[in-house]
């Protein structure tokens, strides 16, 4: 251990990396799994996104700009459409929603799964059908029930007591009977981040199952026979790897159906078993296939339900990082190279926690490449940091960049799809970036950079 000053603990903290991280044989190669699929490492040496190199994206657009795949994410929402087929698939809109991509997964088959009503209203502005759009939030509004009510949407997933009286009067006073899944906590430590883990008892969301708030919250809205009762939700947390917690999640879920049958003679025709699906943002991470979670979670209902004697209902799930998390980097430019007492070496980029702040929230872990040239140099050890006033404003804790990184080159940061643009911020009173859409070697504005004006334009004191 490095003796530190400050205590034994700065000797040590991962100045070396963590201990999977090794010295790459090539600096310059990608991991395929980390990047979008139609991201290559161009004749010149510079990153190439499907077919259009980044310099002219940097120079056209400007950085930090986050760069999608098009075709990449299409091509994730038809795979979860093609192996779940019998199954309503809803896009999590939470992980990054903006008209283009509401008109991209409309178009592939998919459905919505919006929590507030600037996301309906985006989704409804985008021409999402209503009834494919399914309402979440632990905490709607009157005033955003009554739009989802007055829109038609599909589904709203009931969070609480409050929110079946609030919703019941409402659809009473419309005469209206709107489709309504029970959100359930059913106990399970799904082995995530506990930020991101969302099924264990003591947390905000759902109906406890244990408790009996579950089967009480079932028995109210059946009883009052307003709203339309149509199922049982479960979502259990996100970047889940291991299908175990569905499994338990499936049982326990099921088993309130098999109650909720017995004592009201009421089978519910259907099943939502939420997203969480993982993804691979270091070569750590190895994310199941569409159709292997399909497989998987088929079995698991098929038993359970055998298990209950009910009918296997009709499914739902609600991917969002799986469809749009590896579809997307982010681009940035180097803005200083500072090495600190010979204990490590921090790029600055140009943007930082305001563009993503899962590695300061979560802990989280990225990867990155030098991306507009490549290098002969050595790999050196470094921490890419932002620009903001904080020193937990880190992007990437470790990763190997050749040791000639310097100010003016650009740094792309791979898996930035999901919860990096819908979380940003203007920390700093920084701008947020723009979302570029490449298709075909073309690239389009789906979401123009924040500007100066538009935050002063907000501050009317
Ligand atoms: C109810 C619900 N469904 C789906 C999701 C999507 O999760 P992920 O993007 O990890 O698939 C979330 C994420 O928070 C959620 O809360």
């Amino acid at each position: 251990m490095r003796a530190h000053e400050a205590g034994a603990l700065h000797g040590d903290i991962g100045h070396r990396g963590p201990a999977w991280l090794r010295p790459p044989a090539d600096v310059n190669a990608l991991v395929p799994q980390l990047w979008p699929r139609q991201v290559e490492r161009g004749a010149g040496g510079a990153l190439t996104v499907a077919g259009l190199d980044v310099r002219e994206l940097a120079a056209g657009y400007g950085t930090p700009a986050y760069v999608l795949d098009e075709d990449d994410l299409r091509s994730r929402a038809r795979e979860f459409r093609d192996a779940f087929p019998d199954v309503d698939v809803y896009y999590a809109g939470k992980a990054f929603l903006c008209r283009a991509v509401v008109r991209m997964i409309a178009e592939e088959g998919l459905h919505l799964d919006v929590c507030s009503g600037g996301e309906l209203a985006t989704a409804l502005s985008a021409g999402m059908p209503a009834e494919r759009i399914g309402f979440h939030g632990n905490n709607k509004s009157v005033a955003e029930l009554t739009r989802a009510l007055d829109a038609g949407v599909g589904r709203i997933i009931l969070d609480s007591f409050t929110e079946i009286d609030r919703l019941t009067a409402l659809a009473r006073e419309r005469g209206v009977r709107p489709g309504v899944l029970i959100r359930v906590t059913v106990g399970v430590e799904a082995h995530t981040h506990e930020f991101i883990a969302t099924a264990h008892e003591d947390q905000k969301f759902g109906f406890s199952l244990a408790g009996g708030a579950a089967a009480a919250a079932a028995f109210r809205v059946i009883d009052e026979g307003v709203l339309d009762l149509r199922g049982l939700h479960s979502h259990i947390g996100s970047q889940i790897f291991d299908t175990s917690g569905f499994e338990v999640s499936a049982r326990r879920v099921l088993a309130l159906q098999a109650q909720i049958r017995d004592a009201r003679g009421v089978e519910l025709p259907e099943l939502d078993l939420g997203g969480g699906f993982g993804i691979a943002y270091t070569t750590q991470d190895d994310p199941s296939t569409p159709a292997e979670l399909a497989k998987r979670l088929r079995k698991i209902v098929d038993s359970e339900c055998a298990a209950e004697n009910l009918a296997v209902p009709h499914l739902s799930i609600e991917p969002g990082r799986a469809i749009v998390g590896p579809a997307v980097f982010t681009l940035y430019t180097v803005g200083t190279v500072k090495d600190v007492d010979g204990l490590r070496t921090y790029v600055s980029v140009d943007g930082g926690m305001s563009d993503n702040i899962r590695t300061a929230l979560y802990d989280a872990s990225y990867s990155a490449t030098l991306a507009d040239r490549a290098s002969t140099a050595e790999p050196l050890l470094a921490r890419v940091v932002g620009k903001h006033c904080e020193s937990g404003d880190i992007v990437v804790k470790d990763e190997f960049l050749p040791a000639d990184v310097r100010p003016g080159d650009l740094v792309a940061v791979p898996g930035t799809g999901a919860y990096c643009r819908s979380m940003a911020s203007n920390y700093n009173h920084v701008p947020r970036p723009p979302v570029v859409a490449v298709r075909d070697g073309r690239a389009r504005l789906i979401v123009r950079r924040e500007t100066e004006e538009d935050l002063l334009a907000l501050d009317v004191g």
